[in-house]
């Protein structure tokens, strides 16, 4: 059968059917990384893969990544030390894995980290009945949409990107809880970057807490930071991704940011998680 790309009208990311993804070949995963650079999220229903599917179909986009920091369960295993667990279930009282059940605020996944992952793939193994949804939104249209004044302005700025919390904000394990900016824990990367396989221009942002541009004042960055959240949140395409047991959602880091809707804290919702380590540092546009 062959791969058939369907895109989301929002825009942004693609349904793709006549895939088996536990048993891809060099053609298909030629035809999938295509529609992954030109939809920036993919979306491939009704699959059936243990870890090492999941952590096999991953490695044909580059090098897997590791957990993030503290994303480690002593009561629960992948069988792939590359998958790691995003889930509000415990076991004896300890978290199997990352997020519990809260709303996660938009991100893109480890921008704290020089090489931050190029792509993430996240497989759903138990779902609540309602909530938890993932949202995606288009990077590039983010960028395209601002004025030229502030393009211009954005010119040669970069930010600061927070290693300390996660994007639900909970401190992470051996962190303190408040840093000056200049000692905070994270990475530096342009405000601005250009997507190394598309060629296009996309805003990077991280996330919000505890970034700060770093050649302005901490006023100054506050304000122009708060204005390109309230831009991107106004002006930028969305993609709300409804969950179904099997589905396979892959979403490109570097052009996308991701966030998480809350659900219902006495249902059940496990995932099973990869990241494609980063191939490049983010470059400025
Ligand atoms: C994430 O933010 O990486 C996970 C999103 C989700 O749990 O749907």
């Amino acid at each position: 059968m062959p791969i058939t790309v369907t895109p989301f009208e929002a825009g942004i990311g693609a349904d793709i059917s006549g895939v088996d993804l536990s048993e891809v070949s060099p053609a298909e995963v030629d035809q999938i990384r295509k529609a992954w650079v030109a939809h920036q999220v993919l979306r491939f229903r009704g699959q059936k893969l243990d870890d090492d599917s999941l952590a096999n179909f991953s490695a044909n986009f580059g090098e897997l990544e590791g957990a993030p920091i503290g994303f480690k369960t002593m009561n629960y295993k992948t069988d792939r030390p590359e998958v790691t667990v995003i889930s509000n279930i415990k076991i004896d009282g300890e978290a199997i894995g990352g997020l519990g059940d809260g709303e996660a605020e938009w991100h893109s996944d480890m921008t704290y980290i020089d090489m931050p992952p190029d792509a993430s793939a996240l497989y759903s193994l138990e779902i609540p009945a309602s909530g938890g949804n993932t949202w995606f939104m288009d990077m590039y249209d983010a960028y395209d949409a601002l004025s030229d004044d502030l393009k211009a302005k954005l010119n040669g700025l970069t930010c600061k990107h927070d290693a300390t919390r996660s994007s639900d904000g909970k401190l992470r394990n051996g962190f303190e809880e408040t840093y000056s900016r200049e000692d905070l824990p994270g990475a530096i990367h342009p405000l601005v970057i250009q997507h190394p396989e598309s060629g296009r221009n996309a805003l990077y942002l991280g996330r919000r807490l505890n970034a700060h541009v770093m050649e302005l004042s901490p006023a100054e960055s506050d304000a122009l930071l708060d204005q390109l959240w309230v831009h991107v949140r106004a002006h930028a395409k969305t993609w709300s991704q409804e969950w179904q047991i099997g589905d396979l959602v892959m979403w490109d880091n570097r052009c996308t940011m991701h966030r998480r809707d809350s659900f219902d804290a006495s249902s059940r919702r496990l995932m099973h998680r990869t990241q494609v380590r980063g191939s490049t540092k983010p470059v400025a546009a």
